[in-house]
């Protein structure tokens, strides 16, 4: 906990006036407050129960720390590569000592307790009952819902909260409150039924041969070199299942078979698919190299499982290099306010050299319904312009190793909140000044950060979960944790050499112009527009960056060259 100064006089007279005070609108008013599908309320919390609400303090500086991550993420730059520690992150952005003094103060004199901080020092996680929570936010009211086929709960507020005034400079949004865990993007899709179709079947193997993988290419064990993925409620890992894969899968690399360490609580129960297929896929493509996963079933059931890891990337100094996150939410079900805070979590991260790959998405450019027609629905954190978003490819021939075509189902399109960043501005207005057919303007933003930037195979993956190997297994979930092994093959190779690791590839990314990928320039996602004989295509991909494919999927001697200096 931070050193308090004590509280002077002045600021006690104002927390009089906070306890009586003016209620402020909340920092939220646009956030989504109906449940997404599948979960039910069963009626109010219980004045006694325990709650355990983050506060996202308001940080300082964040126009410097932009500009920082510009410089030590461009290759053209001097500082580029020379990452700020996490401690360094702190000293900029911390929240200045009224911000954290005023809600701490606030918090405790409502009856908050056991508050803990992060190194950062921009989060307070406090304990209250639902009653103090009520009386602290006025306009929340606590109820239980359930998720009959998740067998989990929650517990929410289906109507927004409001802030005494007097904190409305000072906190960015609050957690626990309104947001559900975020959906994954895994799908299990049968091709046939005719068994004597008998589908290729994504395994390492395949992998490894379509991005020209050699057994030599793996993590040399010399390095503190690592890899992680992050999974959220009810999603867990056997290390049996691991073992099982790699027995039947891992025959032709040398490999691990078992996680480094796993952050957060791992449940008791069964093995989640989309747990089973980000281990066993990251440990396939960044083969041999030390690989974390970050578990977190909801310690609480008032918690939001992805605030919580954002949360330990504030709170952990030494990180694994590389992260996969195969999950996301509609952009248009989250508050403005959370967005852009959870953005600059992304940001501090970009800034400590850590390479963030975010899946795209499983809809193609999405669906809106609205009072003028659907519109696309872009998701997010892949509409980050700080993260490094992956689409999904299927191959052309499902019987064979040959060349990608988009996979239908890939994420793709424009925010409607992240402006298009300098990074990508030549690579979206070639795209959009040079495709001939384009979907109606008013279903996208075209002003918007476009992503994906990168893309691998999604369809038709074999994984091993509760001791069952399952086949079709398929999404951008698939794809992700195989471009980040694949990244963190390059980093290793970076960390020979004595070089920094990657850190936020996108300004080099698009630096390099498609070099060392492979162009996908077949095929256009789905969408729900049926008008002017777009018949349920969204955008099409074509020879260079597209919002389908972004740049491509990895030919990975020719991107290690590309990428390992300087
Ligand atoms: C951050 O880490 C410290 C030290 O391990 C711990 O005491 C604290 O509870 C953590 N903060 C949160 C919000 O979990
Ligand atoms: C990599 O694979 C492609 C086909 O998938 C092949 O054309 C190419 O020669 C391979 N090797 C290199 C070094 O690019
Ligand atoms: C794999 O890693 C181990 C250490 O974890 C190391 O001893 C071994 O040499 C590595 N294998 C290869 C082929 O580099
Ligand atoms: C790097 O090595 C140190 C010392 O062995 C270890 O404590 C730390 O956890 C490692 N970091 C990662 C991200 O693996
Ligand atoms: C389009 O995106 C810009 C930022 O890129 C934003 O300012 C604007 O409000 C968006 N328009 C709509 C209709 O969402
Ligand atoms: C695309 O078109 C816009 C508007 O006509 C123009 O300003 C821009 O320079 C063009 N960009 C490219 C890369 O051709």
């Amino acid at each position: 906990m931070r050193s308090e100064a004590r509280v002077p006089g002045a600021l006690l007279l104002l927390l009089g006036a906070l306890c009586v005070g003016a209620r402020g609108p909340g920092p939220e008013p646009d956030q989504a407050l109906q449940p997404p599908p599948g979960w039910v309320s069963i009626g109010r919390a219980g004045a006694d129960e325990a709650l355990s609400l983050t506060f996202a303090l308001r940080q300082q500086n964040l126009q410097q720390l932009q500009k920082l991550v510009q410089d030590v993420s461009d290759p053209d730059s001097a500082r580029y590569g020379k990452y700020l520690s996490l401690e360094d992150v702190a000293a900029l952005i911390r929240p200045s000592t009224l911000t954290f003094t005023t809600v701490h103060e606030w918090l405790q004199a409502g009856g908050a307790h056991d508050c803990q901080t992060v190194i950062t020092e921009d989060f307070l996680t406090c304990q209250m009952t639902v009653q103090q929570a009520e009386q602290l936010l006025p306009g929340a009211e606590f109820h239980h819902f359930i998720n009959y086929q998740k067998e989990t709960r929650v517990v929410r507020s289906p109507s927004p909260y409001s802030l005494p005034e007097a904190l409305a400079a000072h906190v960015d949004f609050v957690g626990g409150l309104h947001r559900f865990p975020p959906t994954s993007f895994l799908q299990q899709r049968r091709k046939s039924q005719d068994s004597r179709n008998i589908h290729l079947g994504v395994t390492p193997a395949v992998i490894r041969k379509k991005y020209n993988l050699t057994a030599q290419d793996v993590g040399s064990g010399t390095l503190n070199n690592s890899q992680a993925c992050a999974q959220f409620l009810e999603q867990y890992f056997h290390e049996s299942d691991l073992e099982e894969f790699m027995k039947l899968f891992g025959k032709s690399f040398p490999h691990k078979d078992s996680v480094s360490r796993v952050i957060g609580q791992q449940g008791e129960g069964r093995a989640g698919l989309e747990a089973s297929l980000d281990v066993e896929y990251l440990m396939s493509t960044g083969a041999n190299i030390s690989t974390w996963v970050y578990s977190n079933p909801g310690r609480h059931e008032a918690q939001e499982p992805f605030l919580q890891w954002l949360l330990v990337l504030s709170n952990e100094s030494s990180l694994p290099l590389v992260h996969t996150v195969s999950y996301g939410d509609d952009e248009d079900s989250l508050s403005t306010a959370y967005l852009l805070r959870v953005n600059t979590e992304l940001m501090k991260a970009a800034a400590r050299g850590l390479t963030l790959l975010f899946a795209s998405g499983d809809s193609g450019a999405g669906c809106l319904s609205g009072p003028k027609g659907n519109v696309f629905r872009p998701s997010f954190p892949a509409s980050s312009p700080y993260v490094t978003t992956v689409g999904g490819t299927a191959f052309k021939n499902p019987f064979l190793i040959v060349e990608e075509m988009v996979d239908y189902i890939s994420g793709g399109g424009f925010s409607n909140i992240f402006p298009r960043p300098e990074y990508q501005d030549k690579a979206v207005s070639q795209f959009l000044n040079s495709s001939t057919k384009l979907p109606p303007s008013r279903c996208y933003n075209s002003s918007g950060r476009a992503y994906p930037d990168v893309a691998a195979l999604s369809d038709g993956y074999w994984v091993v979960s509760n001791h069952v190997p399952i086949p079709w297994v398929s999404g951008t979930s698939a794809s992700t944790p195989v471009f980040g092994g694949i990244l963190s093959l390059v980093n290793e190779q970076r960390l020979l050499k004595g070089r920094p690791p990657l850190g936020f590839l996108n300004p080099r990314l698009y630096k390099m112009q498609g070099l060392g990928l492979f162009d996908v320039t077949v095929g256009c996602h789905m969408a729900c527009i049926f008008d002017e004989e777009l018949g349920g295509q969204g955008f099409c991909s074509r020879p260079g960056w597209d919002p389908v494919t972004g740049w491509g999927t990895p030919n990975y001697p020719a991107l290690l060259k590309a990428l390992l200096d300087p």
